[in-house]
């Protein structure tokens, strides 16, 4: 198991460390395990000179799997896009053909509580958002700024995507409703953009091919409604880049936190980035206080996606089950009557979960 872990900055190195932590304890001694560390993004340039660095990009190209932090620091949007902390994930997905990003939104039910909407419309909650990762706006060509023929300045990003980047996310998509619910939701625009509406029309036609799977069609304005009004009618959600980009925050929130959810970014076979969906969080950088479960369940997910480690994967999810039950809490998802842990603890009661769960 060749992984290259990349802490990168914010409160990832904390949170990725405990992630480390748990993952030496479940594989154990029995499995040859090389772990290399690589530094990306404010991090890539204090070591480099560059958000994602020559050095970073080697390393993680000889890796099975990446195990990622966070990358970005306040005040990014100022910096040229190709220098930006931020963008250096950006770039990695592109550079590395991540284009299947894999955001479960799942309810633990001792959380039930920390969510803002009522029990009873996210009880039992377990959806997933697959997130096309390498196309749309976020890397359409042409996009600028510049000035048009009024001498106005104006700016603009492209939204595009070819028929074999849609057919190929689909096809992920119905496999993986396949070893789910059988249930596919394809998030579009296809009333205003033709984009969209080629988006629509592969979908439907690949759709052909998995008879079995029941496939839906919503536009993203009501399928951002429908995810707070009735969540518990998804099963798996597939859109393009940007869409689940904004969807998958959304969708975090129905689960009580941004601090519990998990992502894995995966290229055409079984290597993938696994990712904390929440980010750098300047604020508590440092302190102790991020809740590393989020980065402890993506390397759960790098064990069976990755390496094909299904029980071992189990074993790490419920030992957060556990400390869960336990009634440990780090300050984002506390309610009274919990036990207030820091981002260390929190990891090690995980450790010593496993051997309970
Ligand atoms: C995400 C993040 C990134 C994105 C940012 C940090 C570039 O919001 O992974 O959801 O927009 O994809
Ligand atoms: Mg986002």
């Amino acid at each position: 198991m060749k992984i290259t872990v990349m802490p990168g900055d914010g409160i990832g190195p904390e949170v990725t460390a405990q992630a480390v932590k748990v993952l030496q304890a479940v594989v154990g001694g029995g499995q040859a395990m090389e772990l290399a560390y690589a530094d990306i993004g404010a991090a890539g340039i204090e070591a480099a000179g560059d958000p994602l660095p020559v050095a970073t990009r080697e390393i993680a190209r000889k890796a099975d799997a990446i195990l990622f932090g966070a990358a970005g620091m306040p005040g990014d949007e100022a910096i040229p896009f190709m220098m930006r902390p931020g963008a250096s994930l950006l770039r990695l997905r592109k550079e590395l053909g991540l284009f299947a990003n894999f955001r479960p939104a799942f309810l633990f039910p001792e959380l039930i509580g920390a969510s803002t909407l009522k029990p009873e419309v996210i009880e039992g909650l377990d959806l997933l958002i697959l997130r096309e990762l390498t196309g749309d706006v976020y890397f359409g060509e042409p996009r600028g700024t510049g000035v048009n023929a009024a001498g106005e300045r104006e700016a603009f990003n492209t939204m595009r995507y070819s028929e074999p980047e849609v057919e190929r996310i689909a096809h992920v998509a119905f496999r993986t409703a396949r070893m789910r619910h059988r249930k596919l939701c394809s998030v579009d625009k296809a009333n205003v953009l033709e984009v969209m509406q080629l988006w629509r029309e592969v979908v439907t036609r690949v759709g052909a091919e998995y008879p079995d799977v029941e496939l839906t069609h919503l536009f993203v304005d009501a399928a951002a409604m429908q995810l707070m009004r009735a969540p518990k009618q998804f099963d798996v959600i597939v859109t393009g880049n940007i869409f689940g980009d904004i969807l998958s925050d959304a969708a975090a929130m129905l689960t009580g936190s941004i601090g519990m959810l998990p992502s894995a970014s995966m290229a055409a076979g079984t290597f993938g980035l696994y990712e904390p969906v929440h980010g750098t969080a300047p604020d508590i950088a440092g302190k102790n206080l991020a809740n590393p479960l989020a980065a402890i369940l993506s390397m759960a997910m790098m064990l069976r996606f990755s390496f094909g480690q299904a029980a071992n994967a189990e074993r790490v999810e419920q030992a957060v089950r556990r400390v869960l039950a336990d009634g440990l809490r780090t300050g984002d998802i506390f309610q009274p009557g919990s036990t207030r842990v820091g981002t260390e603890e929190m990891g090690a009661a995980v450790v010593a979960a496993l051997d309970k769960a």
